[in-house]
């Protein structure tokens, strides 16, 4: 019988140590209030010394399970994918280390790169394995210490970035109309713009132009403008085609759960899709651009502040370094975030 991915938890953690936009106007030519009508960023979240994006995925994991009333054991989930941009090694992939960590077992685990569409990717593709029936149980999790890409020096990218950790729970569920199940997933890429967001060394692109490093060029370079404009219009066309597949019109959404990477970029999509500015969810305020990490952060979020209630019809659009982009339609289950 076809199995349905349905969402059955949610859970996040903030590494501790804040950064506000005064923190920043300290050593940088910028202003608190620069970046947040230029971005609506007002603080962000950074990783404290010793803490890497492992160390933030264990910590969301763990409150996934719990929020979908799972014990961390062999058993749990049968896969784990974590959507990262930072792994805390080049080699080997960050997931089957935290999901040892989390006690769970010999289990499939592999890292999601899709830079900031990360979570969305990961999540349709842990749905497609629900579906394909090699998989009864799946953790996704979206974890980032973008400040370990950051050139501190660099206003044009700083500001921007904070770090985090979110991760859900998919199980697989026979009713395709049951609460939670992910209707319809929209994937695309066009890397002929993949040095519109990207960290130019540090892979074998940089090996194979010789044997010189450069510390400069493994930090995060970025083309703001560009980026901005094609993360409207590939949101919004992904978003229409989502909405075609599924049946809903804009008006329909209740709720539409963006890549927090700009509050200009999120009220433009609305604009184009002619959806209601007051139906975004928005967390940007308080945590930056947290890359893979953002829409799970925005999830929890939204539904500890009871924007997201059981029966809404939601909408995650995700855009990203590639370029990359997603969306997803579900109706929202009865569900606690941690
Ligand atoms: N503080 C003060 N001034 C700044 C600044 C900062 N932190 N960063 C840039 N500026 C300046 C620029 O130098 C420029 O000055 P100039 O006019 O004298 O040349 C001016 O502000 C405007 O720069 P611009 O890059 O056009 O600003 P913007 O309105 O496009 O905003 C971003 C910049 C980065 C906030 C915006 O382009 C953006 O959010 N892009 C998308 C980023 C994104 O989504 N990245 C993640 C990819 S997934």
């Amino acid at each position: 019988m076809t199995q349905h991915a349905a969402l059955i938890g949610l859970g996040a953690h903030l590494p501790p140590r804040q950064v506000t936009n005064d923190d920043l106007s300290r050593t940088l030519d910028t202003s608190d209030e620069w970046i947040a009508t230029r971005t609506g960023i007002r603080t962000r979240r950074w990783a404290t010394p010793g803490q890497a994006t492992g160390d933030l995925a264990v910590e969301a994991g763990h409150r996934a399970l719990k929020s979908a009333g799972l014990a961390p054991e062999p058993g749990a989930v049968d896969v784990l994918v974590l959507a990262t941009t930072t792994p805390d090694h080049p080699c080997p992939a960050t997931a089957p280390r935290v999901a040892a960590r989390l006690g769970l077992g010999p289990i499939a685990a592999y890292d999601m790169g899709a830079a900031c569409s990360g979570f969305v990717y990961a999540l349709a593709t842990a749905a497609a394995q629900i579906s394909a029936g090699q998989a009864r149980r799946v953790l996704v999790i979206g974890a980032e210490t973008m400040s370990s890409l950051l050139d501190t020096g660099d206003r044009t990218t700083a500001v921007i970035f904070g770090d985090g950790a979110g991760a859900a729970v998919l199980t697989a569920v026979p009713d395709a109309a049951a609460p939670g199940v992910l209707l319809a997933t929209d994937l695309g890429s066009d890397g002929s713009g993949f040095d519109l967001a990207y960290v130019p060394g540090g892979g074998s692109r940089e090996a194979a132009a010789g044997p010189v490093r450069d510390p400069a060029a493994h930090t995060l370079t970025m083309q703001g403008e560009k980026v901005f404009a094609h993360a409207v219009t590939r949101m919004a066309d992904s978003v229409t085609s989502l909405l075609g597949r599924v049946g809903w019109a804009a008006g329909d959404v209740d709720r539409l759960v963006g890549h927090q990477a700009n509050i200009r970029i999120l009220t433009s999509l609305a604009r184009r899709l002619q959806f209601p500015v007051e139906r975004l969810v928005l967390n940007i305020d308080r945590v930056g651009n947290t890359s893979a990490a953002s829409i799970p952060l925005a999830l929890t979020d939204a539904v500890a502040a009871g924007e997201l209630t059981a029966g809404d019809r939601v909408v995650l659009a995700a855009f990203g370094g590639g370029l990359s982009w997603g969306s997803i339609a579900l109706t929202w289950p009865e569900i606690a975030a941690v």
